[in-house]
């Protein structure tokens, strides 16, 4: 942890005996100010870590005027002797020598005070929200949680494959793709039969955002072996809950000669090495969120983290529902897709544990996942998880040419002569599954709303900065 411009106040605090009784610079944010004639303290945080430096200016060497602009939200650079601190509430402090004011705040006008704000305030206000000791908490954590992904990969020999933002193909169906498109909208070309003649477009065809990597994922994978992407999706799903968002991020790892099972034990050791990761890492912010938004979070991530998730087929998983005599607010029965209110009672309330529910009805998955020898359902696995519900789905992949190719008949799919090639030549047994980010980062955060999670958030009606 270096910088050359600056000591990091993250070091100061980890390691103030080297520091003691020495000159250092020091340069952030003012967070607060108080103080008397005599004397005034100033909390200084420079995003290094949630801990703010107390600045001691000693009024016998610095005048009001000198201080004038140092107000909440105001940059500055102190030069001072870090101290051992008497004070209560904090073990180090800098007497200050020198004072350089970068730019001032007014405080008329600066929206962050000091005193607390809501979440949603603070939503509003989206582009200043780094500078919060709660968000820049989560970006911390955020980060923290990125590296471990790359880590824990490459660790395993997999490779880190870069798939297309923009694309021709829509791998999960239902049409919830973005269009990119370059056409005049307002004075779109049409072809003979009246249709948008889509040849006078950018790339000549129909192209979209991504909503997944997976299959071009695939095409890495019967390559290299091991694969994961991790980049932004998109989707534009009506979707106005507190865990969908319209651009998210998401790492798909895909495996050549993976069984359904093997997913299942990769998916596992994933979660749980990226939640460890963050508990290791990122013990202060974790400590502040509990302290301030949820008091089980340590505990809630450690349980996870030292448990065996259940593994139960969706069959069963619908059994428990029916039985659980409970009343749902969508009905319960074979062939339904699950709806997070079912998920959360089999993980909170019937299990409390994360599980991995598997075998789903083929009708409610995606084209391109193994079908079982009962015709009926197909090798998916959603993770579950307590208050978040799935936080990843994925499967083992059909790789019959002919029992894929039907599906993608019967499904109307076009285009798919370049994914079919994996089957025609060379086919691997293989599995993938795909992990929202943002719902990882909302678990081990305990934050209760996707758009605390990211520092600029897109869904419906909002695209702001
Ligand atoms: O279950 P999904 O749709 O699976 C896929 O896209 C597969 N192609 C993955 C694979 O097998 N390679 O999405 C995977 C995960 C979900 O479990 C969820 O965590 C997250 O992506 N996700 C979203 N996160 C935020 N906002 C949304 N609108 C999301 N949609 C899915
Ligand atoms: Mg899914």
């Amino acid at each position: 942890m270096q910088d050359i411009r600056r000591t990091l106040v993250a070091k100061l605090f980890s390691d103030p005996q080297d520091f003691i009784g020495k000159e250092v610079d020091v340069k952030g944010w003012v967070r607060s100010r108080r103080g008397n004639k005599y004397v005034q303290f100033v909390a200084l945080n420079d995003g290094s870590t949630i801990k703010s430096l107390q600045i001691v200016f000693d009024l016998n060497k610095f005048s009001e005027e000198d201080l004038k602009a140092v107000t909440t939200g105001s940059s500055i650079h102190v030069q001072g002797i870090l101290v051992e601190s008497m004070g209560k509430g904090q073990s180090i402090e800098i007497q200050a020598n020198e004072l350089q004011v970068y730019g001032s705040a007014d405080p008329e006008t600066y929206p962050l005070q000091k005193k607390g704000h809501s979440l949603e305030f603070l939503r509003e206000k989206a582009h200043l929200r780094p500078r919060t000791n709660f968000f820049s908490s989560v970006l911390r954590i955020r980060h923290a949680l990125a590296f471990a992904v790359h880590k824990f990969f490459n660790d395993k020999g997999f490779y880190y494959f870069h798939t297309p933002l923009i694309t021709a193909s829509d791998c999960e169906g239902a049409g919830a793709q973005f269009q990119v498109t370059t056409l005049p909208l307002n004075e779109l070309p049409l072809d003979k039969e009246g249709k948008i003649d889509y040849s006078k477009d950018f790339f000549g065809k129909m192209a979209s955002l991504t909503v997944s990597g997976q299959l071009e994922g695939e095409l890495g994978a019967t390559a290299l072996g091991c694969i994961y992407t991790f980049g932004p999706t998109f989707r534009a799903e009506n979707s106005n809950t507190p865990r969908h968002l319209s651009e998210f991020w998401m790492i798909e790892p895909e495996m050549a000669f993976y069984e359904i099972e093997d997913n299942m034990d990769l998916a596992e050791e994933f979660i749980k090495y990226c939640i460890n990761y963050a508990l290791e890492h990122c013990k202060d912010d974790i400590e502040f969120l509990a302290e301030h938004f949820d008091k089980e979070l340590p505990e809630r991530l450690k349980f996870v983290v030292e448990n065996d998730f259940v593994r139960l087929p969706y069959t069963e998983g619908i059994r428990i529902l029916e039985e659980s005599g409970k009343k749902f607010e969508f009905p319960v029965y074979w062939g339904v897709d699950l709806a997070s209110e079912h998920e959360r009672y089999l993980v909170e309330e019937h299990f409390k544990k994360p599980v991995i529910l598997t075998d789903y009805p083929k009708e409610i998955k995606a084209f391109y996942m193994k079908l079982n020898e009962d015709g009926k359902t197909v090798r998916a696995m959603d993770v579950l998880f307590p208050k978040i519900g799935e936080i990843i789905g994925g499967s083992q992949r059909e790789e019959d040419f002919d029992k894929l190719n039907g599906r993608i008949q019967e499904m109307g799919l076009e285009g798919m002569d370049w994914y079919l090639d994996t089957r025609r030549f060379g086919s691997v047994p293989h599995s993938g599954f795909g992990l929202g980010f943002e719902r990882l980062v909302l678990f081990v955060t305990g934050m209760q709303n996707i758009r605390d999670v990211i520092p600029f958030p897109r869904y419906p009606k909002n695209c702001e900065y």
